[in-house]
């Protein structure tokens, strides 16, 4: 590790941070000393993470002429992590239930589609990150916070299948952007059953407990990683 190297402050890009688990990643990345861009859908959302210390953009994720402009702003950028979070859950239907074609395209476009159109956009950022102990290896850490309901060999219930189907659909885009990716370490995650308003109050786990796991296996992630399905522990999930 050369002396620049360790003395350079690492930057995280976390994509949906008004709410839970993103504005927990936010949180704990700047309680770190990290330079935290955020992205968000609100002008009251930045400013509340600008209080943080963020630098924000304000953009919808499943906006693709937005997208580009913040890829053209974010150019240059050398990314050590960055998470795509944003998602909603859709139709809390049982069992398999057809779902409305509104329902269908506002899950898949959010879930789906805004991942299929940030992350190759993202990738070479990352590319030129660094990931390892005081940021000594190249190649920096992109994630996808998908769900355990998006794993199809551990499928043993069905609520929310509109979910679950787009869950299993993100995890493919992850997978592949990882074939793509030269350097960089790409990781889809399960963060638990958090208390988010996703989550529920009555959830297993708070955003704190979810986001300091995520971050550990993140920090000790290696290129032998890359392309993994992983709980919020650190423990691999079937696909
Ligand atoms: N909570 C859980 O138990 C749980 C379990 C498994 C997986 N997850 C996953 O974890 C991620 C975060 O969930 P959460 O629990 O923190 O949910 P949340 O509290 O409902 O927050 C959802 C976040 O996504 C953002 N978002 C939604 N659509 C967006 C869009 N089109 N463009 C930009 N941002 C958008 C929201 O922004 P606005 O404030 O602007 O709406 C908000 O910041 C999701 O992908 C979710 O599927 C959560």
């Amino acid at each position: 590790m050369t002396n620049a190297t360790s003395r350079r402050t690492r930057t995280a890009l976390i994509l949906g941070a008004s709410r839970g688990i993103g504005l927990e990643t936010v949180k704990q990345y700047r309680a770190d000393g990290w330079r935290v861009i955020a992205t968000v859908r609100t002008q009251e959302a930045a400013q509340a993470l600008q209080a943080l210390g963020a630098e924000t953009h304000v953009l919808d994720l499943t906006d693709a002429n937005a997208v580009a402009g913040l890829a053209w702003k974010l150019d240059g950028e050398a990314l050590d992590v960055a998470i795509y979070v944003a998602g909603i859950y859709g139709p809390r239907t049982q069992g398999a239930t057809p779902v409305s074609q509104a329902d269908f395209d506002a899950v898949m476009h959010t879930n789906v589609w805004a991942p299929m159109g940030v992350l190759p956009a993202v990738l070479p950022m990352v590319e030129a990150g660094h990931h390892g102990a005081g940021g000594a290896e190249a190649g920096g850490v992109l994630a996808v916070i998908s769900s355990r309901m998006g794993s199809i060999g551990d499928m043993t219930g069905n609520g929310g299948w509109l979910y679950r189907a787009s869950k299993a659909a993100v995890n493919a885009v992850l997978r592949g952007v990882s074939i793509d990716a030269k350097n960089a370490t790409c990781l889809t995650f399960h963060p638990g059953w958090v208390q988010t308003d996703m989550g529920g109050a009555g959830a297993a786990i708070s955003p704190q407990e979810s986001v300091a796991g995520i971050r550990r296996v993140i920090a000790g992630a290696t290129r032998a990683d890359n392309g993994g399905f992983r709980n919020y522990d650190g423990s691999v999930i079937e696909w």
